[in-house]
């Protein structure tokens, strides 16, 4: 299905860990649409991670910065344009990490400390990211910026304790930063809200397999895979998307507009019958 839609296009992409990531699929098909990328992850997950496999594969670099380090986002902005001969026109924000949850701690047991390295992690660094580029003038007219979230920024899941916080101040971010380099340079700053999607960060989540299954019975088209999103994504980069900004984006399935479904009710009748 390539089209070609991002030819000419250059683009970052942070968080690709392993052929399971979300980033891993959006890189994969930004350079089959014609993109230049460079892949960056925190100098700790390109020891972990498999992403020079991904550069390989796409024909890319490979730029550690910690997304929360203002000089490591310079360096990268930097050396990207460098590399890549010329300003940037799409980035990727797929971060997300929270401590709180890692530990397996509940919304009302949190460890302020760990709190705020997971806000730092998960949402400032989207501030961060599109600060540095803002400070160096690194993206292009019509930049189209995407950050991933999940719709626990609006609704109760359980188990996703600060998460849901930090995906609420993402959001914020892109419409906020969205006004300004609307303003200053036609950029535009989106979040895509995703499906539950089996990656090492969902997978953290307790109760991760229940959501999953729960959104895929009852979003009428099923969850969005990862390669969904990444096609997503690749809409969201291309210039058939210019006037889309400041908003979040829901790709689920339908799930954000269901109440109840046949499937789910029938699933949830036949348990209260069998007890
Ligand atoms: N998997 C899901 O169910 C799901 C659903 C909705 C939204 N999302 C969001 O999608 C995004 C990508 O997650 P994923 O599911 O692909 O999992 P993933 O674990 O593959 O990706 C998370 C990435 O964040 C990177 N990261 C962590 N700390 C960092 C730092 N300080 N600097 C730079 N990078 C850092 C990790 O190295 C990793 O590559 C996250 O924002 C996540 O919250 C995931």
């Amino acid at each position: 299905m390539p089209n070609g839609i991002l030819k000419g296009k250059k683009g970052i992409i942070f968080g690709a860990l392993d052929n399971q990531s979300i980033a891993w699929k959006v890189a994969e098909y930004a350079f089959r649409e014609g993109a230049e990328i460079v892949l960056t992850n925190a100098p700790i997950a390109l020891r972990m991670g498999t992403i020079n496999e991904l550069a390989e594969k796409t024909n890319s670099i490979v730029i550690p910065a910690d997304a929360t380090n203002t000089e490591d986002l310079n360096n990268l902005y930097t050396k990207a344009i460098e590399h890549l001969g010329g300003k940037i026109d799409f980035v990727l924000h797929s971060i997300g990490m929270s401590v709180n949850v890692r530990k397996g701690k509940q919304y009302y047991e949190m460890n302020y400390d760990w709190t705020l390295k997971g806000m730092d992690v998960s949402a400032t660094s989207f501030h961060k990211t599109i600060k540095a580029a803002w400070d160096l003038d690194a993206l292009n007219e019509w930049g189209s910026v995407v950050g991933l979230s999940y719709i626990a920024a609006q609704r109760v899941f359980h188990t996703y304790n600060d998460m849901a916080d930090n995906k609420a101040l993402l959001e914020s971010i892109a419409r906020s930063f969205g006004y300004h380099y609307g303003l200053k340079k036609n950029v535009r700053i989106n979040t895509v809200s995703q499906s539950p999607t089996i990656t090492t960060a969902g997978s953290g989540v307790s109760g991760f397999d229940g959501f999953f299954k729960f959104a895929d019975d009852l979003s009428p088209l099923g969850n969005a895979t990862a390669e969904d999103c990444a096609n997503y994504c690749i809409s969201l980069f291309s210039d058939y998307t210019k006037k889309i900004t400041m908003q979040n984006l829901f790709h689920d399935g339908g799930f954000s507009n269901m109440g109840m479904s046949a499937k789910v009710m029938d699933k949830y009748m036949r348990s209260i019958e069998e007890k």
